[in-house]
């Protein structure tokens, strides 16, 4: 049988087609538009993700037996806000993860129901990207949209509701809503209240690799697929892409380098960090996990290269940072092109480069911003180290985790061995596995874990390279609060 895995991204949904054994039969991608229609914000149009959802399953089933497609599930682009009227209408465009409006009910959240209470509440803070925040906006913002809103949904559990009809999410997107009770797996009442919010607009809640529905007919006839194919309710990207890359039990890290930049460790118990700077989270396994989150990643590398150096020829820029540079660049860059959300929690901040000189070089620059994001992840990993968690290797996946430089860079600022495993498309082989569980192909998210994922290449760190980043690490780590200052002033 096959399971398709459906990876809804920020830049492109990209699709995988899975055998039962977890052999990847085929890829497809699909690009759509991102809008920033002011500094900071960041919307996108669900109608575009369903389109381009649709034409990506044809064209991925288009030379397989359609008969044999069994199930389908998701990693999705987490906390976006989706709403829908009576008539099912998409209200307005999606507010995204990546999106800095907030701050103002980010404030009213954390100041004045208070960070204490929200713990207590979700396991969680608030932050700009959060859902629950957005909710607020519309509410204050848009008053005439709020009244209108039936269905509150996150991005990939609106592509479900077309797919199957079933208004569902899973425990781990759920989580990132700041309406959910992480530790419980419920709908907070408290943080409904807060929000104006009733239950009967919040959706019904699933496991990740527990069906929520098979296809409509009409959609079915479309996609030239049977009716009886499953639909898994999926998880946002981050867990899948854990699944992907088999970080399941306890203690297992996987970093993520897709637009955002990610740090996941899995936990078989439930557990908050007293600070809240790292997300408390239900995992796709059916357990929990802890996650460090950087909002500009990948998208650092892709804005240096495109909107500033006007080229796609990454390799070649890349090959210009030779093996006696890293580690002895004195220019600094903190890729906050979106604001940064952890550990920082600050809507304001900006993309800084500092520390040129007259003989600073291009690839002097370019090394800075790759060193950032690495640096930026560092930060989040000090957090989980001083919780006692003692990480000693990583997976690593995402578009960032293709090239050998940046791996490098990272494995020698963490200190630790990155493992790559054989498919890089970490959330859509997580999804597919999701649908191969929920089909009943494994018996359990472990299990088909254990058997599918292989390591296949690991990126150790050089001893006398990581003492060289660990100095620079801390120059970094001091640039940051003494510039926040001026953050809000410019920005
Ligand atoms: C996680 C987060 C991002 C998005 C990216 O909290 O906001 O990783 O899920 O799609």
């Amino acid at each position: 049988m096959y399971y398709i895995g459906v990876d809804l991204g920020t830049s492109a949904v990209k699709m995988l087609l899975m055998e039962g054994t977890g052999e990847i039969k085929k890829i497809v991608s699909k690009e759509y538009p991102l809008y920033f229609p002011q500094p900071g914000w960041s919307e996108q149009k669900p109608e575009d993700w369903w389109q381009a959802v649709k034409q990506g399953l044809k064209e991925l089933t288009a030379d397989c037996d359609r008969a044999q497609v069994a199930g389908i599930s998701f990693g999705g682009q987490m906390h976006g806000l989706v709403i829908l009227d009576a008539q099912d209408e998409v209200i307005r465009p999606a507010i995204l993860w990546n999106d800095g409006r907030t701050q103002e009910e980010t404030d009213y959240l954390n100041q004045e129901i208070g960070k204490e209470k929200l713990s207590m509440y979700t396991a969680n803070i608030a932050f700009t990207g959060f859902t629950a925040p957005k909710i607020l906006w519309v509410k204050n913002k848009e008053p005439e949209n709020f009244a209108r809103i039936s269905k509150i949904m996150l991005p990939k559990d609106y592509i479900a509701y077309m797919l199957t009809g079933s208004f569902c999410t899973d425990v781990s997107d759920a989580s990132g809503m700041l309406l959910f009770d992480v530790e419980h797996k419920c709908w907070s009442q408290e943080m409904m209240e807060i929000c104006g919010v009733k239950e009967s607009q919040l959706a019904k809640i699933y496991e990740s690799y527990e069906v929520v529905g098979t296809l409509k007919p009409d959609v079915a006839a479309e996609l030239g697929l049977s009716e009886q194919v499953k639909v898994a309710a999926g998880a946002g990207d981050n867990a899948a892409a854990a699944i992907g890359t088999g970080t399941v039990g306890d203690g297992m890290c996987n970093i993520s380098l897709g637009t955002s930049g990610t740090i996941f460790i899995s936990s078989r118990k439930f557990g908050v960090d007293q600070n809240n700077a790292l997300h408390s989270f239900a995992h796709a396994d059916g357990k929990y996990h802890l996650m460090g989150c950087m909002l500009s990643a990948a998208s650092c590398n892709k804005w240096w290269m495109e909107e500033i150096m006007q080229t796609s020829e990454f390799v070649k820029e890349q090959e210009a940072v030779t093996e006696e540079m890293l580690g002895n660049n004195h220019v600094y860059f903190l890729p906050y092109l979106m604001g940064e959300r952890s550990p920082h929690n600050d809507a304001n901040a900006r993309g800084t480069l500092i520390g040129m000189t007259m003989d600073s070089t291009r690839a002097d620059l370019y090394q800075a911003v790759l060193e950032g994001v690495a640096f930026a992840i560092r930060d989040s990993f000090e957090i989980a180290k001083s919780l006692g968690i003692n990480i000693q290797s990583s997976k690593i996946c995402g578009g960032g985790a293709k090239s050998p430089l940046w791996k490098k860079i990272f494995a020698n600022v963490l200190n630790i061995r990155l493992d790559l495993i054989e498919s890089e498309e970490g959330p859509g082989y997580g999804g597919a596995i999701l649908a191969a569980v929920a089909c009943g192909e494994y018996d359990s998210v472990e299990e088909a874990a254990a058997k599918l994922i292989k390591v296949v290449d690991s990126v150790e760190p050089d001893k006398e390279l990581a003492a060289r980043y660990e100095e620079r690490y801390r120059k970094f780590a001091q640039i940051y609060p003494t510039v926040r200052e001026l953050f809000p002033k410019i920005s």
